[in-house]
């Protein structure tokens, strides 16, 4: 079958949507003028911060030039690529790119060599059972070192050094030669064969203001085409698919979908619940019963993926409280395009009605509040993320808690569980003594040290998520100069001495602002929030204090004196549009705001335990 399915993986900014946009241009499947740089990051947010964060199909024509006596000079192919995000946060979107494909594209960086994210990638793969053809990007710069940066992806793959094809993405070096080795070296789809069914994985979905639910699917087995009646085989959802294409990255209309390809296919659905990723979506052929097989056994689903577990916790809450139900809406919307996002209602006794959400990780909970406010023009408030506890009660009974306030009371409870990661950090050696010393000061326990060449080693540690979660990339990033990189994964939950922190501002009790912390950092962490919060609580009219408080006793205590903001009283005479320019200012200076009792407080309140020493 003249088709090849593979994704491309690679590490953060190592040159997957860059090699992505010359595969297009090579093939024209797009012409020269109507390109644009990583033409794959369909959204602003990825083209503006310049990284992808959605999985991205394409279909491409090919005609091979390579001489492989298996293949014939000129002979047609379609490929089906998919790029792929780099960040550890977005792994979820990897892992079904490579359920839908039966090769992966390895990029490293040949002036970086292999990093943390490489490594992950490259275990997935392994683990969906894929041809992996690691290349070397970025040839052009000064300080690729090809050789040695072959050897250390021979060590981890096995693959010979000199048969690693070096490119330049950017210029386009070697690109020709990869398409080649594409058609030669990964395999053809894989077809199952159950007689007369038709069976697709959906590996995302959509909601397209236009179309309304489309999913993205890997065929399996038989065809789809418009008018064809279909099931989820977990949702159960029935639908009529009203049109089934292919992606140039735009949709594009085709008669039908079959066996081997990628594709969408618009459902028809009106229900967002109904179409969920890891589905398989089913028809059968036989005596025309479209919903059930002959035998009455129930379809085999195709086998979809492991649900994801959120572990880091923040709530979203509307500026305009009224804008609940939209805040509803658009959650319900994103989650579908983003199966690692989840939300539950909260009602916050100091913010109201809004949405305890659950992400993979920081870069994750930031780009979710952005699209949101993006895409579904609101302005929110988002919390502090924590991560997420089991709590051993009194009786015995293990709970598990997603914020901080819903810890009991302490006599109520025997334990706290955190959870646990695994973690790997790539360091050039230089740089090991600063990381051990910071792995150190978060609780990490030093697993293993390998040296990946004579220049750079793995070390692994199990390091608390929490203290992960806060700024320890930051922390990593500044003591390694920038070179380390680290990947992470959840190991378990573990029993650990800790306390939770109130925050107490104006005497009122900020739920919000509760943490959950090790008691050997808690009095220091109090102090500090204390003082942060003073810098950022704005003056009103009476003095505010601002307490930490842990078990009922008052740890910390910065206050904020009282003034009054006036900003027209400089203003003189009746200059009544500078006056009203003044106060539109003003008012704008605090849409961000939320009023709490009696004060109001911005955003950065909210997010000041991220900036935490
Ligand atoms: P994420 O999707 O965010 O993980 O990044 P990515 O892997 O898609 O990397 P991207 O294609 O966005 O490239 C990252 C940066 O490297 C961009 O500034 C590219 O212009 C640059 N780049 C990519 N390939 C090459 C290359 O071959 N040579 C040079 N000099 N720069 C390159």
């Amino acid at each position: 079958m003249n088709i090849r399915n593979f994704c491309i993986i690679a590490h953060i900014d190592h040159g997957k949507s860059t090699l992505a946009d010359r595969l297009i241009e090579m093939t024209h499947t797009i012409e020269k003028r109507d390109m644009k740089k990583q033409i794959l990051d369909t959204m602003d947010i990825e083209q503006e911060r310049g990284i992808t964060i959605k999985l991205q199909p394409i279909r491409m024509d090919y005609q091979y030039t390579g001489c492989d006596p298996r293949f014939q000079q000129g002979e047609k192919f379609m490929l089906n690529l998919i790029d792929t995000p780099g960040h550890v946060d977005f792994s979820y979107e990897v892992n079904r790119s490579l359920a839908a494909c039966e090769g992966a594209i390895l990029v490293v960086d040949a002036t970086q060599g292999i990093q943390a994210q490489t490594l992950a990638n490259c275990y997935m793969a392994i683990e969906n059972n894929l041809e992996i053809l690691p290349i070397l990007n970025k040839i052009d710069l000064p300080g690729a070192d090809v050789p040695a940066r072959a050897k250390e992806i021979e060590n981890l793959l096995s693959v010979k050094a000199e048969n690693i094809l070096s490119i330049s993405a950017k210029e386009g070096t070697n690109v020709e030669k990869l398409l080649e080795l594409i058609i030669e070296k990964f395999p053809e789809p894989k077809i199952l064969n159950d007689e007369g069914e038709t069976k697709g994985l959906i590996f995302d979905s959509i909601y397209d203001s236009y179309k309304g639910i489309v999913v993205y699917v890997r065929l399996f087995e038989g065809n789809l085409r418009a008018g064809d009646k279909c099931k989820f085989l977990h949702t159960k959802a029935e639908m009529e698919i009203l049109e089934v294409g292919c992606f140039k990255p735009k949709y594009k209309k085709t008669d039908s979908l079959n066996a081997g390809e990628v594709g969408y296919v618009v459902t028809g659905l009106k229900t967002l619940e109904d179409a969920r990723v890891g589905d398989t979506i089913w028809r059968s052929d036989s005596n025309n019963s479209f919903l059930r097989n002959e035998t009455n056994e129930s379809p085999k689903p195709i086998s979809g993926y492991k649900k994801v577990t959120p572990y880091v916790f923040a709530s979203i809450f509307c500026v305009e409280g009224s804008d609940y139900q939209f805040l509803r809406e658009a959650l319900s919307k994103l989650s579908l395009n983003d199966s690692a996002l989840s939300f539950e209602p909260e009602n916050s006794l100091a913010l109201g009605h809004g949405f305890r959400c659950g992400f993979l990780g920081l870069l994750h909970m930031e780009i979710v509040q952005e699209r949101l406010e993006r895409e579904y023009d609101l302005n929110l408030i988002i919390t502090a993320p924590s991560v997420s506890y089991k709590v051993i009660k009194s009786d015995g009974e293990e709970i598990n808690i997603s914020s901080p306030a819903e810890l009991p009371d302490k006599n109520y409870y025997q334990a706290i569980k955190e959870p646990w990661v695994y973690t790997e950090i790539v360091t050039p050696k230089e740089y090991m003594g600063g990381i051990m010393a910071l792995a150190q000061e978060k609780r990490g326990v030093s697993k293993s040290l390998k040296y990946i060449n004579e220049d750079r080693v793995i070390l692994e540690y199990e390091i608390p998520l929490a203290n992960i979660v806060i700024d320890f990339y930051d922390k990593l990033k500044s003591v390694s100069s920038g070179y380390a990189s680290m990947n992470y994964e959840i190991l378990d939950f573990r029993e650990g001495d800790l306390v939770k922190i109130d925050i107490l501002i104006a005497d009122e009790k900020i739920d919000a602002l509760s943490m959950i912390v090790h008691r050997s950092d808690a009095e220091r962490i109090g102090r500090d929030m204390c003082k942060r919060l003073k810098d950022i609580v704005p003056r009103a009219n009476f003095t505010i204090a601002i307490q930490a408080i842990i078990g009922g006793k008052v740890v910390a205590r910065e206050t904020v004196s009282a003034f009054r903001k006036d900003v027209i009283a400089k203003l003189y005479g009746g200059d009544v549009t500078r006056k009203n320019k003044l106060l539109e200012k003003q008012k704008k200076g605090k849409k961000r705001m939320k009023s709490v009792g009696k004060i109001n407080l911005p955003q950065e309140a909210f997010l000041a335990v991220l900036k935490r020493e």
